[in-house]
């Protein structure tokens, strides 16, 4: 596995790698839910590369940037036992050189849930992966549906922007007991790490329902909202059922692929998950 720490020394490796080339982005401080990412790009393509940037334009400035959880060294055992071939670990002053003033914004499909919950954020997003992308040059690059919203913008940019590269979502990755595998879980006491599961079950019991004919949006979303409203330590930023592809929230009778997702504070940490209702 080639470790480039700079983007010249990522660019003349990645210019003998053989096609197609997978990229899986991420910003460190892996888990299974990353590693599933690699292994879906080391099934399909000749080469994988990955990413290790915790970006600092995608936090706003009361996150968690400085305190974002890092381990290095162990991200690299893992991305190198699951078969990385390159591994792109960037300066932030490379990324972002100095005077540097442009930034890739999505409109529309930014604007709700997490991007009103956290405004900026996406524009961060957009920007650091157009500039990955724009390195990397892969012809597939895997994200997790556990960030539903961001797989979607993605996607959009991508298509707007006519990059050619083919989008690949992976399914959430979850603890045994359900809970969405996050970086961010190592945030939670073990209280609320125990009261987390309303969140997914909350999401599960609404997907049942849907599946038994359920379709009235205001009962599926109160079905998840109830249980995580009776753990004390839940604090809900938002439930949402909105169209699948537009983000816009539905109202009645939801007849056309829907994300359910929601955003629940704890003390130290969000945590977002999310599922797709498909009639
Ligand atoms: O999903 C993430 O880890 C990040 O948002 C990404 C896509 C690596 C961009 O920094």
């Amino acid at each position: 596995m080639i470790v480039a720490r700079t983007v010249a020394e990522f660019r003349a490796a990645r210019a003998g790698a053989p096609a197609p080339v997978g990229f899986v982005p991420t910003m460190g401080y892996l888990h299974q839910g990353h590693l599933a990412l690699v292994h879906a790009a080391r099934e399909e393509c000749a080469t994988v590369a990955a990413s290790i940037f915790v970006n600092p334009t995608q936090f706003g400035p009361n996150e968690d940037f400085e305190r974002y959880p890092r381990d290095e060294e162990r991200d690299l055992q893992l991305l190198e036992a699951a078969g990385t071939d390159l591994v792109l670990l960037p300066p932030v002053d490379e990324m972002y050189p100095p005077g540097d003033t442009t930034r890739v914004r999505v409109s529309g499909i930014t604007e709700v849930l997490e991007g009103a919950r956290r405004p900026g954020h996406f524009e961060g997003v957009t920007t650091v992966v157009s500039k990955l992308f724009a390195m990397v040059q892969p012809d597939r690059a895997y994200f997790g549906e556990k960030d539903g919203q961001q797989l979607r913008v993605i996607r959009r940019m991508t298509r707007d922007l006519l990059l050619p590269i083919e989008i690949v979502a992976c399914p959430t990755v979850r603890e045994p007991d359900g809970l969405a595998m996050s970086s961010r879980n190592v945030y939670l006491s073990a209280d609320e790490r125990a009261q987390a599961l309303s969140l997914s079950a909350g999401l599960r019991a609404a997907s049942e329902a849907f599946d038994r004919g359920e379709r009235d949006a205001g009962r599926l979303r109160a079905m998840v909202r109830e249980g995580i409203e009776a753990q004390p330590l839940t604090d809900i930023n938002y439930v949402s059922l909105a169209d699948s592809e537009t983000l816009e929230e539905l109202d009645g009778a939801v007849g056309r692929a829907a994300m359910l997702s929601l955003a629940v504070r704890f003390s130290g940490a969000t945590l977002i998950d999310n599922v797709t209702l498909e009639p």
